[in-house]
């Protein structure tokens, strides 16, 4: 039985970046995050026929799973392509990727090394092109963590949000969406790892527009007075051969009870995983119950299910981009 239910396009075909979100089609997919995983069964056909396909130049344990157990509790299916020991491009260029995945499935998920390599899929392919983490973005967990705030607080309204660690993928996708949605962050990295110049600026001029107060500091003592904590890895994928000299870097940076009590007295911790106990996080804040890590990753599954309804689910989607010529199969 197909859904009859039709969710409102984005004015983006892709989700590259959470820059090309507004702040009201955010507060949508919240709207259907919050429907979905409050009553998961009235979508269990929502997609029936529809097909993902995982593209993966990295390891993945939430962004896989939650791809592809998202999608079949809406009917759908996800093929994972695994590219972990060869890069997208290298056995044929990624235009013909995107041409060839484009007559057969409905979207591409992809994580990779180089942001350009999804930029690319994404003009060359007529269907949706999601990033599921590149080095430059991660807008699929900026979406489950401020989905994770506005539940646990009630509203995002004059929360106050602290990134503490690299100025990384993570820690950019914060960034611009604490710009669109209003937030107050405040950014705590070494001024050798500062978040880009071209994000930070970029996210100025959303805060313009918002309301929203970014901040950038290397001093942990701004942390103070904050509602969150958040922080992520020293050491990114890609960046192995950096780690021992990062460990030295960020030692000061790292997340501890004491770092927490400064935050405020009812701070919450977030991380996005996987993470380092006794690196960026000591182990009696991770595990505490402060923590709401775990929240963030059950809520990534619900905000990419609403991302999927509301990029494929609309009732033209799926038809308009299917090739307009079919060979009979007798001729
Ligand atoms: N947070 C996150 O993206 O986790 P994975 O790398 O396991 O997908
Ligand atoms: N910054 C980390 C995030 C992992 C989900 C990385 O890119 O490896």
């Amino acid at each position: 039985m197909a859904s009859t239910r039709s969710f409102k396009p984005l004015a983006h075909k892709d989700l590259l970046s959470l820059a090309q979100l507004t702040s009201d089609e955010v507060q949508a997919l919240f709207q259907t995050a919050g429907e979905f995983k409050r009553n998961p069964r009235e979508f269990l056909h929502a997609l029936e026929g529809q097909t993902i396909v995982l593209l993966f130049e990295k390891d993945s344990l939430r962004t896989l799973v939650s791809f592809e157990v998202g999608m079949a509790k809406l009917g759908g299916r996800a093929v994972y392509l695994d590219h972990r020991t060869n890069r997208i491009g290298q056995r044929e260029p990624i235009r013909d990727y995107a041409k060839n995945l484009e007559r057969w499935t409905e979207a591409i998920v992809a994580r990779t090394y180089e942001h350009s390599t999804i930029e690319s899929l994404a003009k060359d392919a007529k269907i949706p092109v999601i990033n599921a983490l590149s080095n430059l973005y991660h807008p699929c967990q900026g979406l489950a963590d401020y989905f994770t705030l506005q539940e646990r607080f009630g509203s995002l309204d004059g929360l106050k949000l602290a990134y503490i660690g690299d100025g990384n993928n993570v820690c950019h996708s914060l960034m611009i969406g604490a710009a669109k949605l209003g937030l107050t962050l405040t950014v705590i990295a070494p001024k050798s790892h500062q978040a880009l110049k071209k994000v930070i600026d970029q996210a100025q001029v959303f805060a313009n527009d918002s309301g929203a107060k970014i901040t950038i500091s290397d001093d942990p003592a701004v942390v103070s007075g904050h509602d969150a904590v958040y922080t992520d890895t020293w050491t990114s994928m890609g960046q192995e051969d950096q780690a021992a000299e990062r460990v030295k870097v960020f030692q000061k940076y790292q997340v501890t009870d004491k770092l927490m009590r400064s935050a405020g007295p009812d701070a919450v911790f977030m991380h996005c995983l996987p993470a380092h106990r006794g690196e960026e996080v000591a182990a009696d804040v991770i595990d505490s119950p402060r923590s709401i890590v775990y929240d963030q990753a059950e809520n990534r599954m619900h905000v990419q299910n609403a991302l999927l309804l509301h990029l494929l689910g609309s009732k033209s989607a799926s038809t308009k981009l299917k090739p307009k010529h079919h060979a009979s199969v007798l001729a």
